[in-house]
């Protein structure tokens, strides 16, 4: 897989809307010039006014709206940071860098078909890019979303209007109990692709269906970062095959992701 680094200049964007969806998960609307190019799975960096916090918080996009020029973020408060950016409100602003990242549909592009059947799934904060993704697939959409229980569950009726949903909940309190893999087995959903982001364990169990199924699989990777852009080698992770640019087993999460074919990494 290519480099998707462009040159990225920092943008002062204002804030449409913000709303919190459930306990510490925020939504956020903002009007940038970046919706005009962003796709699904790929993400920003927002800067704290902070200036002893310098590194930037890499978010998902969930959606854009193209035609109003606006991009939504859906986040949950982990630190200081996200902190910060969860107190504003419409007509503040933030600096933010994007669109980063290749995209969910990149690497599958002419391989889709209006009969192809695509597995979304997602789960907790890994969840809101499905959203997205959903929306701009012309074809069948199946998306399983995890949550921890019910009180966290958030973008249910929106995932719900933009495909076939299947929920699962680690105590069973909405949904099917156990995990995204459990209800894919209980369910006995059938894909041609599968396109998922959320924890670690998680996108383990991605990758084994994908090999043991033989379905292709697109894994959206996380990892903190610092430039961005490729060149500080802060996001990297494992890979099976050697880098061109590093010449080791690594693919830096910013520059050659954050989706990676799920044969291509190590969990
Ligand atoms: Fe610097 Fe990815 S954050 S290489």
């Amino acid at each position: 897989m290519g480099s998707y680094v462009n040159l990225k200049v920092k943008e002062t964007a204002t804030i449409i809307s913000q709303e919190c969806l459930c306990t510490g998960v925020y939504s956020m609307w903002l009007a940038t010039e970046i919706a005009a190019k962003a796709v699904p799975g790929q993400f920003i960096l927002l800067y704290s006014q902070s200036p002893a916090r310098l590194l930037p918080r890499p978010i998902s996009i969930c959606e854009t709206d193209d035609r109003l020029g606006n991009i939504r973020i859906v986040y949950r408060v982990v630190g200081e940071g996200t902190n910060e950016f969860s107190g504003k409100t419409t007509g503040d602003t933030v600096e933010i860098m994007g669109s980063v990242g290749n995209g969910f549909l990149a690497p599958v592009r002419n391989t889709l078909n209006p009969d192809t059947r695509a597995l979304l799934i997602g789960g907790g904060i890994g969840i809101p890019p499905m959203l997205g993704l959903a929306k701009s697939l012309s074809c069948e959409v199946i998306i399983v979303a995890g949550y921890r229980n019910s009180r966290e569950a958030f973008l249910t009726k929106e995932l719900g209007d933009a495909g076939k949903l299947v929920i699962a909940t680690d105590d069973g309190s909405l949904g099917l109990h156990g995990t995204v893999i459990d209800a894919i087995d209980q369910e006995k959903i059938k894909a041609d692709v599968i396109f998922a982001c959320g924890p670690r364990p998680m996108l383990k169990g991605v990758k084994k269906l994908s090999a043991a199924e033989g379905i292709p699989a697109y894994i959206s990777m996380e990892e903190r970062m610092a430039c961005g852009i490729g060149a500080c080698l802060g996001c990297v992770c494992e890979s099976v095959n050697i880098d061109g640019h590093s010449g080791v087993h690594n693919k830096r999460i910013c520059a050659d992701g954050p989706v990676f074919d799920a044969a291509e990494v190590v969990l």
